[in-house]
């Protein structure tokens, strides 16, 4: 695996999470091509009154956190395709395109401020193009629907629906022609704060994949200096419909393509019950407890610790590959811990924080080898997700969160991946 020495300031201690509201406040608007924030300016200038510049502020002025944008080629309609770089001021570097939103590549330091990519993802857009029905989703936003739809049908309103089977006998991730195969349009945003934004957006016609209602969705991607990349979502609709969106990034901390994969990462959940699953990934009913099963990751507990346990359910996911329930308290609207991922060799740690009711894991079960990405050849337990969620299949089940959205709703939801080093 090659990493690279970037000059970097890691961030020590993590400081307390901004809510969306005080970020959103903290935007400014714009657009172009290569953005700094004026806040750049302003300690530059403060820096040189005061003459007692310490050698952080130096760095992290000079390093303040920015997005370009450079063109990544074309679909094989003629879409042109951009690629955009977002940098934050103490070390990590999000990389996503315009096709499917696809993150492609993050760049985290580890405890000794060494930088290196922690999620899947390929060398060009015709690798991802190349892969059709077959992809596996790498980095990718999904939608309308993210994980299945048992049999592809669902009612709404009485109203019976049917989706194309992608994924037999289930419909997967919305469908042949996905949210994760779409060109978005990207706005980047220039920040007035301490975070650089991109605005992605997608109109979905009514009838698209077999969903019902036009949607219009929005997906803002913020990397604020403290090493927190945000994703927020919003959608509208005009006629009621059913919705479940997230990204299916593929981490691996140590550095895609060490050779461990994710087995010896630390993994915490918090989650006391999950969904057990049919053979088709389906969920069978109620959550169960997590206790004295392979899926108690409450206490931080390595990804390889159980995944070979003879247990029906890792049977025939071939690994992990379910939806936990999140613990929840409070404020449900508010983003809260979800899951914490950390590398003990390198010292990466990653955070995540959601206002989504589950969190499906995935840990590349089905890679087998065939795949040739960024970093070597992908296959299983090579990487997992943290897909922030609701329950797979909630249309065909009344006693979950509903995914309905009706007309003059707006669908928000809020993920946080926070990025730090565990000393
Ligand atoms: C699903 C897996 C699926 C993978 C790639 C995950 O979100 O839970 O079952 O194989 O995506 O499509």
């Amino acid at each position: 695996m090659k990493q690279s020495r970037l000059d970097l300031f890691v961030v020590e201690r993590e400081r307390p999470l901004r809510s969306p509201d005080r970020m959103r406040r903290r935007r400014g608007a714009g657009a172009g091509t290569d953005y700094v924030h004026s806040r750049m300016q302003s300690v530059l200038a403060a820096a040189c009154v005061a003459a007692v510049a310490t050698a952080v502020v130096m760095i992290s002025t000079a390093r303040a956190a920015t997005v370009s944008t450079a063109p990544f080629g074309t679909t094989q309609d003629g879409k042109p395709v951009s690629l955009y770089t977002m940098t934050s001021a103490h070390g990590v570097v999000v990389k996503f395109m315009s096709y499917g939103g696809t993150l492609t590549e993050i760049l985290a330091p580890d405890r000794n401020g060494h930088a290196a990519n922690v999620i899947l993802g390929l060398p060009t857009l015709a690798d991802y193009l190349k892969l059709g029905a077959a992809s596996p989703y790498l980095g990718t936003l999904v939608g309308r629907y993210a994980n299945r739809i048992a049999k592809g049908h669902f009612s709404l309103d009485g109203k019976d629906y049917t989706l194309a089977i992608n994924n037999p006998p289930n419909a997967l991730h919305g469908g042949l022609q996905g949210f994760d195969k779409r060109v978005w349009t990207v706005e980047p945003t220039a920040a007035s704060g301490d975070a650089v934004s991109a605005r992605l957006a997608l109109t979905s016609p009514d009838g698209d994949q077999g969903y019902p209602g036009t949607l219009q969705v929005t997906v803002t991607y913020t990397l604020s200096d403290d090493n927190a990349f945000t994703i927020t979502y919003q959608a509208t609709t005009d006629k009621d419909t059913v919705l479940n969106l997230t990204n299916h990034a593929y981490f691996n901390l140590a550095g895609v393509g060490a050779p461990e994969g994710v087995y010896p990462q630390v993994l915490t959940i918090n989650a006391a019950s999950y969904l057990p699953t049919d053979a088709g990934a389906i969920p069978l009913g109620a959550p169960e407890t997590v206790a004295g099963t392979p899926f108690d990751f409450r206490q931080p507990t390595q990804i390889g610790a159980h995944i070979r346990a003879d247990n029906q359910q890792l049977l025939m996911a071939h690994g992990y590959d379910h939806n936990w329930v999140l613990n929840k308290t409070g404020d449900r609207s508010q983003p809260q811990f979800a899951a914490r991922l950390v590398d003990p060799a390198s010292g990466r740690r990653l955070e995540c924080l959601t206002d989504q009711p589950g969190v499906q894991v995935y840990t590349s079960n089905f890679m087998k080898g065939d795949l040739a990405g960024v970093g070597g050849i992908y296959r299983q337990t090579d990487a997992v997700t943290l897909e922030t969620q609701h329950y797979p299949d909630s249309p065909n089940h009344p006693d979950y969160p509903t995914t309905e959205l009706k007309p003059g709703e707006t669908f928000h939801s809020t993920t946080i991946f926070r990025f730090g080093v565990a000393r």
